[in-house]
């Protein structure tokens, strides 16, 4: 039997969202059929509107969510009917080369549900990220869910599936922040912000925030940092020089993904320090350094891939956190929205007014 639900699609390539009737089928062998509680929108949903992912359109957008199981198909064993459920975008196989080698989050082997979900006239939509979760249900590949605390609130929990995670991961995951250490996250919107909780996780000493909006200093000291910089007033890599004794700070995170960023995080480390790279730069984006100082300065430059995280290890421990009052998860949900108010959401991201803003349903 298939289902007739409210969801919200992007027709065309930079058209305003609309919210459509489309059709879920029942899940076949692998797959889950999920009844959405929060969804989170984030802004590879407006880029998938705008036709920067690629041009599958129609596109059935977002992708940071979390809802009860309804039902399973043929051999899915992990999650069943009842289950409450955090959404992820990296389902791993757990047979290829990374995921044999114990590093299943560089896996690239991922998976998606098989069947398609449709407009009324039958054509076959894409969801966002392999998602498509701004919509009363969804179908999910199985390994998409990841059970979770269900006393957490849905838009709360929702919101790991995508920023929130790769900020804590590239803290947590990529960088290895550990007790002690100084570390300087430059760019702090949802990402960048969920660095800065990472690392006061991870017992970091010193989290110096840098952000050219005053507003989103104030966030960052909200959740956990300790020094703020405002880069439009002052040049970060001398103030986190100096905010670190002169050396720059052990661990510096990118949350922006722009040239001049990547070059600040470069600089703003200590020597043999690790840079971590979470934000996205575009094709056309370089970055010219003198070979000497790349080569001089030791330490690690580290990309950070959905915060390097594994679903099943990462979602319910940092539920968990939240609910002993460990990790402050609030603080992201800027607002809650109905599903018709995704694009007045867009509109609002891009003034950079929110950190997330999440329809509940
Ligand atoms: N220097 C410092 N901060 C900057 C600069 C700059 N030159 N330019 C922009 N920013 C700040 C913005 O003020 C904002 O607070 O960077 C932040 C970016 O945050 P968001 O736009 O909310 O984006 P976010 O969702 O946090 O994602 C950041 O990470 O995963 C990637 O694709 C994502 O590239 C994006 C990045
Ligand atoms: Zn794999
Ligand atoms: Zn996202």
């Amino acid at each position: 039997m298939a289902h007739q639900v409210r969801a919200v699609v992007a027709r065309e390539k930079g058209s305003p969202v609309s919210l459509e009737t489309i059709v879920v089928p029942d899940p076949g062998p692998g797959e889950a059929l999920v009844r959405i509680q929060a969804c989170g929108v984030c802004h590879t949903d407006l880029h998938y509107r705008e036709g920067g992912i690629n041009d599958d359109f129609p596109f059935l957008l977002g992708h940071e969510a979390a809802g009860v199981v309804e039902s399973v198909g043929e051999g899915v064993t992990d999650v069943a009917p009842g289950d409450f459920v955090v959404l992820n975008w990296r389902a791993v196989c757990g047979q290829c080369r990374a995921c044999l080698r114990g590093r299943p989050w560089y896996c690239f082997n991922t998976h998606n549900a098989k069947q398609k979900m449709t407009l009324l006239d039958g054509t076959e939509l894409s969801p966002a990220l392999g998602i498509g979760a701004f919509a009363e249900k969804t179908l999910v590949a199985a390994g998409q869910c990841t059970k979770v605390d269900p006393s957490v609130s849905p838009a709360v929990a929702g919101l790991l599936g995508c920023g929130v995670m790769a900020g804590i991961g590239a803290a947590i995951n990529t960088g290895n922040v550990g007790r002690g250490d100084s570390v300087a996250v430059i760019g702090c919107g949802g990402v960048g912000d969920a660095a800065i909780a990472g690392s006061r996780l991870a017992g970091a000493a010193k989290i110096i925030a840098v952000d050219i909006d005053p507003r989103k200093l104030e966030t960052a000291k909200k959740l956990g940092a300790t020094h703020t910089v405002n880069s439009k007033e002052t040049d970060p890599v001398e103030a986190v020089r100096e905010l670190t004794g002169g050396f720059g700070a052990d661990v510096v995170i990118e949350a922006v993904g722009r040239p001049e960023t990547y070059k600040q995080a470069f600089y703003a480390r200590d020597l043999a320090g690790t840079v971590v790279l979470v934000g996205v730069p575009t094709p056309e984006m370089k970055l010219e350094l003198p070979l000497l100082d790349v080569f001089g300065r030791g330490g690690a430059l580290k990309s950070s891939w959905y915060g390097d995280c594994l679903p099943s290890r990462d979602f319910p421990m940092l539920i968990d956190l939240h609910l002993q009052g460990r990790l402050d998860l609030d603080t992201f949900v800027t607002e809650t929205i109905a599903l018709d108010e995704v694009e007045k959401a867009f509109e609002r991201m891009h003034h950079g007014d929110v950190l997330r803003s999440v329809v509940v349903l």
